[in-house]
């Protein structure tokens, strides 16, 4: 499924249509295909300030095979040279005046950077600064990543990685998801890093190679499509949904070589069961994916109690008991394992009939954040996923005007698709994306809603 408007578009005809009627016309975003080169040009990289992650940046791109440009050279470079990324690294501001070097970098190299650019703000976090001003330089850089992801066009985005003194060994992994195809839609983002054991390297084709990875309602939707970008990057998938989607669970997990398991995740018994499953089906697991959700939909004023607790019992006390009972089985979360929960843009807006559904979405996020510590403790992660406006079976069946203002309002001017949603939570899920803990990311495309 394809978000039909994008298509059109970008057809012979639409795009003269849509030209003549001064509609605007997304772009065709590039996203990750195995194989691909992680750039289809040159980055610029640049500093403002003393720029300490220089040299590692550097060599995270050469690995890649990505030819480093200075922001001179980029200047004079001639037209096959234009920028597929522009990556800053502003650690070490020390007040707002440096700033301005930040911009003198910036403007040149984003007006030469390619459609389907990638630009890449890092710096330090502004809760560590020394002092106000500081501060207030470093959060600066979040005002200037969000507005320049507004201002970008063509299919490219800008997003912000705050890198905290000593968590420097966390930064490749998402320096490559950023710049590669895996974050077609994940654009205007701010994340923290946190200093982790990050093992040395992984195959870039198969990260998940000899993993074990549960993905709750797999049967259709965004999780069928996690459960297929799993089993893709070497996961062996242990695809979980209820019995009356028994049918469509066994053709996915068929599909991908994994294994069915029927299970409603708020039954009584489901935690006990899955931990036996996994133990003796599996002798554990690396990688716990909660991405089975429902919604209710109705107005509080008239919301009876069984859409209420229906909705809280799938959507967050199933993701609480789970991994609660995975934590405390002996041995079953295995060494450096990875927890991603799914919640929702709606969870960080809220959205009118939905109180429920945006309740429990945000306890997913609360959830996360106090659950960090105890993972990183152990080596592992947990962290959280936001999706926007999804192209799904879900959203086609929505009115043709509320479907269309949703997927129109970001700044990719599109909707999302479950592939988008399904890489980032297999990016969250690799080995090297250790220091990626409690965070949230939102795969919206940078909505405006609960920007
Ligand atoms: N589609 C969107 O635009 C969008 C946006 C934001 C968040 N999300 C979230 O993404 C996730 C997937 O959404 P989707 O659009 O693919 O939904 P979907 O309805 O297509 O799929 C959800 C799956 O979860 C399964 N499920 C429901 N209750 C279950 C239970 N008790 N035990 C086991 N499995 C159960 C269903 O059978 C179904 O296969 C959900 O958590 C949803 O809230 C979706």
């Amino acid at each position: 499924m394809s978000d039909w408007y994008t298509s059109f578009a970008n057809s012979g005809v639409g795009s003269t249509l849509v030209k003549q009627l001064g509609l605007p016309r997304p772009a065709v975003l590039r996203r990750y295909e195995p194989g691909q080169q992680l750039l289809p040009g040159p980055a610029v990289v640049g500093s403002a300030g003393e720029g300490r992650l220089r040299a590692t940046l550097t060599a995270v791109l050469r690995d890649a095979g990505v030819a480093v440009l200075s922001p001179a050279a980029a200047d004079g470079a001639g037209d096959g040279e234009r920028p597929a990324a522009v990556v800053l690294d502003a650690t070490g501001l020390t007040g707002p005046a440096q700033l301005a070097a930040a911009h003198d970098l910036l403007a040149p190299a984003v007006k030469r950077l390619r459609p389907t650019g990638r630009v890449l703000v890092l710096a330090d976090p502004p809760a560590t600064a020394d002092s106000p001003a500081q501060a207030a330089a470093r959060q600066a850089l979040e005002g200037l990543v969000r507005s320049l992801a507004k201002e970008l066009r063509a299919g490219s985005t800008a997003n912000l990685v705050f890198v905290p003194e000593g968590a420097e060994a966390s930064l490749a992994s998402p320096v490559r998801f950023f710049l590669s195809g895996r974050s077609a839609y994940v654009d205007g983002q701010v994340l923290t890093l946190s200093a982790a054991d990050v093992p040395a390297g992984e195959d870039a084709e198969r990260p998940l190679a000899g993993k074990v990875a549960v993905v709750t309602g797999a049967a259709r939707g965004i999780g069928a499509s996690i459960a297929r970008v799993m089993a893709r990057d070497g996961a062996h998938v242990v695809a979980v949904d209820v019995p009356a989607a028994g049918e469509s669970l066994a053709a996915v997990a068929n599909e991908i070589g994994g294994t069915a398991f029927q299970l409603d995740i708020t039954a009584p018994d489901a935690a006990a069961r899955l931990v036996t499953h996994l133990r003796e089906r599996h002798g554990g697991v690396d990688v716990v994916v909660h991405n089975a959700g429902i919604t209710r939909d109705k107005l509080l004023v008239n919301m009876d109690a069984a859409r209420w607790n229906g909705v809280m019992a799938v959507n967050l006390q199933a993701q609480l008991d789970l991994t609660r009972a995975l934590l405390d089985a002996d041995g079953v979360l295995r060494p450096g394992a990875r927890v991603v929960c799914v919640s929702s843009q709606s969870g960080i807006a809220g959205n009118r009939g939905q109180s429920n559904y945006a309740a429990s979405k945000a306890g997913v996020i609360g959830m996360v954040r106090a659950w960090a510590p105890e993972f990183a403790e152990r080596g592992a992660t947990v962290n959280a996923v936001a999706p926007g406006f999804i192209v799904t079976e879900m959203t086609a069946t929505m009115p043709l005007g509320t479907r269309e203002v949703g997927a129109r309002i970001n700044s990719l001017q599109q909707g999302g698709l479950p592939v988008d949603v399904a890489e980032t939570i297999a990016w969250l899920s690799s080995p090297t994306a250790a220091g990626v803990n409690g965070q949230v990311v939102r795969v919206c495309g940078q909505s405006m809603l609960g920007a």
